[in-house]
């Protein structure tokens, strides 16, 4: 019998797989796979989004206009820049769809987003890989060697995933420089909300200044609202335009709109959580490396650590925190060997994800 068949290039994509968020057994266990914000989001917007329940019949705002422009008050942008959406996976795959054609190439740096292979492959692109490894940073000059006339799109992200670091704002503009005025530079900031450093460029002033880079932020961590799915893009007007002609005239749902309008505004809300990810950044580093165990220089609200031999690789840690009911996030196949990726959680959360893993390596 035949049955309607996926286009070829869809069935070379892997799907994508979930961090694990249940353990038989344990009713809570401590969760620390998937970089979720454990401050959850401002008090006001969990109000905005209540306060919604009484007009859920009514479609939302598709201009997003509110949301815009209390984005661009709060990061000092200009409104007409930016388009909100179904979390930034869906801006991520509305700018992979209008800009990359079958057979053109998409640069992708090893620890960008996997979403961007994704949708790139299902538009019949060739992926080709820019390594990070061994240095687990974005290697400008691996990207540009990979550049080709075929080459549409090179997609970033910084700070990366599951590494942590960042790409200084030298380094940034001088990858930009390098690129030809036809190929868009996607850079994803999703743990960009995190980043202390000084040297660390968002991407929003090279948007202002050219037409071939965009920036996507997500509600997702920083804010609390991973579970509502918003997030934004910084464009120039023709990615814009190109986006207003093909996104769905909805989406970005009325509680998402609401909700992220009061998180964004809330900055004293912002603040705490910064704060306090940058704390445990500092306790995470120091007692990690204390135990022997090598951490990878994070700005990110997690972090990726290396766990020595057999028997105390990183498989062996991870049974060991799941029988003490923590999930912290083993690297995917193909991802540095032997690493554990861990969020930082409350305060108590962190501790006991501290002390357990000193028992792990002293053999208790
Ligand atoms: C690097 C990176 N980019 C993008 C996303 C997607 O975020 P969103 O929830 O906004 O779709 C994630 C989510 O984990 C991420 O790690």
């Amino acid at each position: 019998m035949s049955a309607p068949r996926p286009r070829p290039a869809i069935l070379r994509i892997a799907p994508y797989r979930q961090g694990k968020s249940s353990l038989e057994g344990i009713a809570q266990p401590i969760k620390l796979s998937s970089n979720e914000s454990p401050l959850g989001p401002s008090p006001t917007a969990i109000e905005a989004y209540r306060a919604l329940s009484d007009t859920l019949f009514r479609y939302p705002e598709g201009n997003q206009r509110e949301l815009r422009n209390a984005i661009a008050k709060v990061f000092s942008l200009d409104a007409d820049k930016i388009v909100c959406g179904n979390g930034s996976d869906e801006l991520i795959q509305l700018v992979i769809r209008a800009y990359v054609e079958p057979g053109d190439e998409v640069i992708a740096s090893e620890f960008s987003f996997a979403m961007c292979t994704t949708h790139a492959l299902a538009q019949g692109a060739k992926v080709v890989i820019a390594p990070e490894q061994p240095a687990m940073r974005i290697d400008v000059d691996a990207i540009l060697a990979r550049l080709t006339a075929r080459t549409r799109l090179v997609a970033i992200a910084t700070p990366n995933n599951p590494c942590g670091t960042y790409l200084p704002f030298a380094e940034l503009e001088r990858l930009h420089a390098a690129l030809p005025d036809d190929v868009l530079l996607l850079v994803d900031g999703a743990y960009g909300d995190y980043v202390t450093a000084t040297d660390y460029s968002s991407g929003f002033d090279l948007v202002e200044r050219n037409d071939n880079v965009v920036v996507t932020r997500t509600f997702s961590k920083l804010y609390g609202l991973a579970g509502l799915r918003i997030g934004w893009i910084y464009a120039p007007p023709g990615v814009v335009d190109a986006l207003q002609r093909i996104r769905t005239p909805f989406n970005a749902n009325a509680a998402a709109l609401a909700a992220a309008t009061e998180a964004v505004l809330d900055t004293a809300h912002a603040a705490k959580v910064r704060e306090h990810n940058a704390r445990w950044l500092d306790i995470f580093t120091s007692e990690l490396s204390d135990m022997g165990l090598a951490v990878v220089p994070s700005v990110a609200n997690f972090v990726l650590v290396r766990f020595p031999a057999t028997p105390y690789d990183a498989a062996a840690a991870d049974a060991y925190l799941k029988a003490h009911g923590i999930i912290a996030r083993p690297v995917a196949a193909g991802g540095p060997e032997n690493h554990l990726r861990i969020t930082i959680g409350l305060g108590h959360e962190n501790r006991t994800l501290l002390s357990t893993l000193r028992e792990f390596i002293r053999g208790v």
